[in-house]
């Protein structure tokens, strides 16, 4: 079975796709989601309580959700928490117990393989935290602990501002629990705007060479790697281009066979390592690799195109990027971005 958003009763509001419309719907969808947490700070300080407790922290996810979801369990681990990403649909390969707090990742709160994976671990013990986008979905109502998104209707198949808010909500949730300033995140839509206006051009350009390639690497480290991750999702999904993500010191250890003249690898580059990622474009380059940079804060400085922001929280700039350059790279194939062949917006099979 598969549920879509009624198409019909959302408009368009003169944007040519959902796709785009939704991305630029992302400051909003953020300071809404941000204002929403901040006046419900009850239940923040109930889940950061559990979290600081908790013997291990399982985060489940499909898709999308399950980058967001990696990208918190390094916000996690980094902090010493035993904290374990869980693509949902293997959650057979995870035993839980009393002591795990899980944390369930989901835009439309229906997906099968979620819903599966807090139902096992909760069997064996484990409360469960949902953040989903709708309210008393499935996923909601079989959670100990709801946070609710607010990033209004999703049409687009491919999650955009729902991703952009995920992450919004979970750097919320670890700001909070480990003392860390999470008030200035009231203000964080502003870095979400300023990164969509600042590269619409460049994302156009790159998203246009992209189509033309049959493959594409994404490559970064430590917590560009969700990034990575999800730009190259996100170009797959809706451009069809095939499209690779590794941790970028490990692209040494394989993919770099690959790289020929003009092979684009694209870098995400949140500012944390600049100079190791230097290290792995020049390897790139000298084999002829085409490089594109997405850089915050921090410039690497070597590539073919680089795209530079500044910004307070540099996944929140990064995520609609990766975003825009996949919905170009759609557009500029001809191809429907809203609906891409074999997706479903919400699967309910397992
Ligand atoms: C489908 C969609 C993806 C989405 C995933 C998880 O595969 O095509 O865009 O990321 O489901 O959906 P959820 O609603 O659980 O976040």
């Amino acid at each position: 079975r598969i549920i879509d958003w009624d198409v019909e009763t959302a408009s368009k509001e003169g944007y040519p796709h959902f796709m785009i419309k939704e991305i630029h719907e992302s400051p909003k969808a953020v300071r809404d989601t941000i204002s929403s947490l901040v006046s419900d700070l009850d239940v923040v300080e109930k889940i950061s309580e559990e979290i600081r407790q908790a013997e291990r922290v399982i985060i489940t996810g499909a898709g999308t959700s399950y980058h967001a979801g990696l990208y918190f369990s390094l916000l996690l681990s980094r902090e010493g928490l035993t904290a374990i990403p869980l693509v949902a649909s293997e959650y057979y390969n995870l035993k839980g117990r009393k002591g795990d707090l899980v944390v369930a990742i989901s835009q439309s709160g229906e997906t099968i393989d979620v819903l599966l994976s807090i139902r096992k671990l909760k069997s064996e013990g484990a409360k469960i935290v949902s953040i989903t986008n709708v309210i008393e979905s499935a996923i909601a109502r079989e959670s100990d602990y709801k946070v609710y998104m607010r990033a209004g209707p999703e049409i687009g198949v491919a999650a955009t501002k729902t991703f952009t808010t995920q992450v919004a909500t979970l750097l919320f949730l670890y700001s909070y629990t480990f003392g860390k300033e999470w008030k200035s995140l009231k203000e964080a839509d502003k870095e979400v705007e300023q990164a969509i206006n600042l590269t619409e051009g460049f994302t156009k350009r790159i998203g246009e060479e992209l189509s033309k390639k049959a493959s594409v690497y994404y490559l970064g480290r430590g917590l560009s790697l969700p990034l990575a991750m999800e730009g190259a999702l996100k170009i797959k999904e809706v451009s069809y281009v095939h499209a690779e993500a590794y941790p970028a010191g490990e692209s040494k250890h394989g993919p770099i066979s690959l790289v020929e003249s003009g092979f684009p690898v694209v870098f995400i580059n949140d500012g944390e390592m600049p100079e190791l990622l230097k290290n792995n474009v020049m390897e790139m380059k000298a084999r002829g690799g085409k490089i594109f940079t997405i850089s915050v804060n921090k410039k690497i400085g070597e590539a073919d195109t680089e795209v530079f922001l500044s910004s307070k929280f540099p996944v929140l700039s990064i995520s609609p990027v990766i975003q825009l350059i996949a919905y170009y790279a759609a557009v500029s194939k001809g191809l429907d971005p809203d609906k891409p062949r074999n997706l479903a917006k919400t699967v309910t099979v397992e």
